[in-house]
């Protein structure tokens, strides 16, 4: 074998090393284009996933950096509609043995000459022997020792229950003043004229500025009754001022009327003014 022969297969040795070395080169070169591929591709997904955190971050930045003032406050809860439970109906206003029965110009007694059935002496001091319904006596010896025991103040009865003949004596012509008979809230038995043992300014408007006049008309409320025929309310209760007239119609009502503000009975049960008779 010639040196030239010997040396051929070193040729294609070397050709062979060549190619070897040019497929792995190749190889090689492939496999990093994957990696580098795959580096793109995973620097894009990257990126998306950092998009995401950062959007999270954001959030979480704002969130930690937003303050109670910023945030948008939730909206109030709405205030709980006030429901008005008082039943006006729970008693008649037209049956005169009822504790909210509404005597005026407009609506006398039913029947005129009625007379209540439980009518008792009250036990208190007076200038005419008084008589009211037992209930309605009752609260009001429970308001007039309050007020001694409260103020130091004696009231007294100056006239209380009146029948119909009782009212014809009464009735002086002066309809702003008197009720003619069978119109009177006197004839019910839940009624009674009151002034101070003292005498002062008994029957008269200036007992409003009394201090019995006017402890009865801060707390006559408390023991049921109310002041009838207030200064500003003529025109609806077709009386002039009375302040000595308490009218009782149970603690239950007055609550009601002292709550409210409502001072006249027409108005409590949307009734219609009675400036006048019929
Ligand atoms: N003074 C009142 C109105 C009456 O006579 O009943
Ligand atoms: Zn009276």
């Amino acid at each position: 074998m010639s040196a030239s022969e010997r040396r051929e297969p070193s040729d294609r040795v070397r050709q062979n090393r060549r190619l070897v070395i040019a497929l792995s080169l190749s190889a090689v070169l492939l496999a990093a284009g994957v990696v580098v591929i795959g580096a793109v591709a995973g620097g894009s997904s990257g990126d998306a996933a950092g998009g995401a955190s950062g959007a999270a971050s954001d959030f979480a930045d704002a969130t930690a950096t937003e303050t109670p003032a910023a945030r948008p406050s939730p909206a109030a809860p709405p205030a709980p509609a006030v429901v008005d439970t008082f039943d006006r109906t729970a008693h008649s206003i037209d049956d005169p043995t009822s504790t909210w029965v509404v005597v005026n110009k407009l609506r006398p007694l039913n029947p005129q000459d009625f007379e209540p059935d439980d009518l008792v002496d009250v036990p208190v001091e007076h200038t005419n022997e008084p008589q009211l319904r037992q209930e309605a006596s009752d609260a009001l010896v429970e308001m007039f020792d309050a007020a001694f025991d409260e103020a130091g103040l004696e009231l007294a009865s100056n006239s209380a229950y009146r029948s119909y003949s009782a009212q014809e004596n009464v009735y002086d012509g002066d309809d702003l003043t008197t009720a003619r008979p069978g119109y009177s809230e006197h004839q019910t038995g839940l009624t009674m004229d009151i002034g101070a043992v003292s005498g002062e300014c008994s029957l008269d408007e200036c007992f409003g500025d009394t201090d019995e006049g006017i402890w009865l008309r801060d707390n006559a409320w408390r023991f049921g009754f109310i002041l009838r025929y207030p200064a500003d309310k003529t025109a609806i209760t077709g009386y002039s001022f009375e302040p000595w007239h308490f009218r009782y119609t149970g603690v239950g009502l007055t609550s009601k009327m002292h709550d409210t503000g409502i001072t006249t009975l027409e108005e409590f049960f949307g009734l219609p003014p009675a400036p006048d008779y019929e």
